[in-house]
């Protein structure tokens, strides 16, 4: 039986097969930061497998992943990829036996604990950045009575993560160790990926989750989800004199504030206002003075909702948002595109200053958005739901995030009848607009 290794691009071979560590000597440990969808699971089964065909019986080989999903994923990818008379495979314990008598195992990394006391003769990392740095301590102790080899692979997720140090590490050329990065890019040039499937990820995506899944590069602006550059393009002196056409609130929890936020038709901020321990009553009837016949998204999350219910009473254009994981993930992306974008404008103040505070952290589920321990997020909200408001009634905006093929000069034209002349027309006090993209 003749094994023939899948094609592999020359960089996605040479990421995970020749790695060379500082002496220019095959490296034991070799850590590879990765765009998405760049080839590296598949080219580590592959690796993983000749390993194996070139252990002794009762060899044990092992992939390790985050969760007990992604490694059957592996598992099943790679008994899909093998001659049947080749292996013997059990699907309860996710293990791939060759006829030889070498065992691959197929691990999950959520209880580290279960990963020490066996020997390994080489094993895989995947999705590293994502996996328990207990983890790879005790695959690591797995390795040692072996000196078996070790792969480690993933996407960049921020700078706090075992994997992200050793990478470093690697990179700086400690012997023993090699780094590759194969990114987005590399991927298109390999012929894996499709050149326009990445231009619109980089349309759509907030540039620290482009930058970090595509380019497999950290963000500058570590832990920040809008980066403080863009916060600073942003901000004006002061409010706008002009009418909303979107309106976002906050309604304040307990100690917390409430926070209404106007935006007018250009983006930029007509209307804020806040204020603290107010009875429900004075609360709505306050809000129900500010919004007008404006559009409004509103948190109706728990003690929300009875306010945005009595808000709805014949307002027809007032909708809730109830907070849930997943719908935070998505308005705060929005709010990030929204400003990295430079389509919105706002004051000096708390409002930027609790921008700048934000934070976000990867979990096991997503991007979690939050504001550091005991600081206020108020604003930040506020502003998200205005911005996520702004861009359901502005046709504009639907424009602005299309691929770059469709032409958007004349964005303010069509759709909902408004043309440019009218646009033209606007008197409201002047501000710099240069910058806010090129459909305007
Ligand atoms: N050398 C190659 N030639 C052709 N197709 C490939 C090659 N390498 C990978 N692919 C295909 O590209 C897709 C992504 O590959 P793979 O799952 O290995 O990437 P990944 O970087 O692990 O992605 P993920 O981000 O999902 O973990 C798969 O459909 C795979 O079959
Ligand atoms: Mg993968």
């Amino acid at each position: 039986m003749v094994y023939e290794r899948p094609w592999l691009y020359p960089k996605q071979r040479a990421a995970i097969f020749d790695c060379k560590d500082v002496d220019g000597l095959p490296s034991r440990y070799a850590f590879i930061e990765a765009s998405t969808k760049a080839g590296k699971t598949s080219a580590c089964i592959a690796w993983l497998f000749e390993q194996a065909i070139q252990g002794k019986r009762g060899h044990n080989f092992w992939w390790v992943a985050p969760v007990y999903a992604q490694a059957k994923i592996a598992y099943r990818r790679m008994k899909l990829g093998l001659p049947r008379d080749l292996i013997k495979t059990n699907e309860q314990d996710l293990t791939i036996s060759l006829i030889t008598g070498q065992v691959i195992w197929f691990k999950t990394a959520e209880k580290p604990d279960n990963l020490y006391g066996d020997d390994v003769y080489a094993a895989v990392i995947d999705e590293a950045s994502r996996a328990r740095e207990e983890a790879w301590h005790a695959v690591r102790s797995t390795l040692t009575a072996t000196r078996g080899p070790l792969r480690a692979i993933g996407n960049v997720k921020g700078r706090k993560n075992w994997f992200y140090r050793l990478a470093r590490m690697a990179e700086a050329g400690e012997s023993g160790m090699s780094y590759a990065k194969l990114n987005a890019w590399d991927a298109v040039a390999g012929g894996v990926l499709e050149k326009a499937e990445i231009e619109d990820a980089q349309k759509l995506l907030p540039e620290h989750v482009f930058k970090e899944l595509y380019l497999a590069e950290a963000s500058e602006d570590e832990g920040n989800p809008f980066g403080y550059s863009h916060i600073a393009a942003c901000t004006v002196d002061g409010i706008a004199e002009t009418d909303p056409v979107a309106i976002g609130i906050d309604l304040a929890k307990s100690i917390d504030w409430t926070v209404v936020i106007g935006l007018d038709r250009f983006g930029a901020c007509c209307g804020f206002e806040r204020w603290q321990k107010t009875p429900w009553d004075v609360t709505t009837a306050r809000v129900g003075e500010l919004i007008g016949t404006t559009p409004v998204l509103a948190d109706s999350t728990g003690v929300g909702d009875p306010i945005v219910e009595a808000l709805q009473k014949g307002r027809l254009y007032v909708e809730g948002f109830t907070f849930t994981a997943a719908g935070k993930q998505r308005l705060m992306e929005g709010l990030a595109l929204a400003i990295q974008s430079r389509w919105i404008k706002f004051p000096k103040g708390p409002i930027t200053a609790e921008l700048e505070l934000f934070e976000y952290v990867y979990t096991r589920n997503g991007v979690r958005y939050s504001a550091p321990e005991g600081y206020h997020d108020d604003c930040v909200m506020a502003l998200a739901l205005a911005v996520e408001k702004w861009r359901q009634v502005s046709p504009a905006m639907r424009d602005a995030v299309l691929p770059l093929s469709v032409p958007k000069t004349d964005s303010w034209m069509g759709r909902d009848g408004t043309t440019r002349r009218e646009a033209d027309r606007y008197d409201g006090p002047e501000y710099d607009l240069s910058d806010t993209g090129d459909w305007m």
